[in-house]
């Protein structure tokens, strides 16, 4: 299927490594111009490195989504280099586990300025632009953990708000020709999960939750994302599409 793809221009947050990277390999392989945003720029060099050297168009820079200068630099930059920006995805994100009693406040704040607040500024510094060109689209990385997870009461709570924050954006925007929509990955094996110490006990656990009983490949939230940036998706907006192979509960 032909998703409509080539000649736009991908805007990826988090795209160093894990789910980010392999999206921005993916919105390459459908012939999107990719731009990609990390807080380790050296990562999302290399990630762009990767895609031109398979032939694709891609940019990279440095940038932290927790400050508005930072993400504007980095939005006029790509405008610069690729003209336009077509679609956004939210994807930088991070955890601090703890439980309640034992979180330290500076944990706390961080997990929401990444996730909740660094969405809202690459939002504010992007909209502009495809509201001029009237077509957009916005994906905002969710969790399954909004369901309740043990020791991630900050990051269940960022995760929740990015879903009524795309709500709300959704209405917003819908006269604009711009959808905005989240996706909920599970539990999803990266390159991070597998030096995990305790990777082996973890992966365990996880697959005796998960009903289709195994875990997910950030290909399985990439063609999420990339189906939801398509022509074919100009329907679907303010919506959480769940890719937690069937698990929902903690
Ligand atoms: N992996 C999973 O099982 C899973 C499950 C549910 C949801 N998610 C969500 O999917 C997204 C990607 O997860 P992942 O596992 O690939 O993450 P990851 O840790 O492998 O990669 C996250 C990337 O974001 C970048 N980043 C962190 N802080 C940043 C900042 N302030 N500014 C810019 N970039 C920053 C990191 O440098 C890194 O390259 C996250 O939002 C995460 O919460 C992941």
């Amino acid at each position: 299927m032909d998703f409509g793809l080539k000649n736009r221009v991908a805007l990826i947050t988090g795209a160093g490594k894990g789910i980010g990277r392999v999206t921005a390999l993916t919105f390459a392989a459908e012939g999107a111009a990719v731009a990609l945003i990390d807080l380790d720029g050296a990562a999302a060099q290399a990630v762009a490195q990767e895609i031109r050297a398979a032939g694709g168009c891609a940019v990279a820079q440095q940038c932290d989504i927790t400050n508005a200068d930072s993400v504007n630099s980095a939005v006029d930059a790509v405008i610069a280099e690729l003209g336009r920006i077509d679609v956004l995805v939210n994807n930088a994100g991070i955890s601090r586990d703890a439980t309640l009693l034992k979180m330290q406040e500076s944990d706390w704040d961080l997990v929401m300025d990444v996730n909740m607040k660094g969405t809202f500024h690459c939002c504010r510094a992007v909209l502009p632009h495809m509201k001029a060109q009237k077509w957009g689209r916005v994906i905002n990385l969710s969790s399954r953990s909004i369901f309740g997870n043990p020791g991630q009461t900050s990051y269940s709570a960022s995760k929740l708000a990015v879903v009524g924050f795309t709500r709300s954006l959704s209405l917003e925007q819908a006269r604009n020709g711009i959808t905005v929509n989240a996706v909920a990955p599970g539990f999803v094996e990266t390159e991070g999960i597998r030096s995990h110490k305790s990777y082996a006990q973890l992966k365990e656990v996880a697959v005796s939750k998960i009903p289709v009983g195994f875990l997910g490949d950030p290909t399985d939230i990439a063609s999420t994302v990339v189906f939801l940036a398509s022509e074919q998706a100009r329907y679907i907006t303010g919506t959480t599409v769940f890719a937690t192979g069937g698990r929902f509960s903690s």
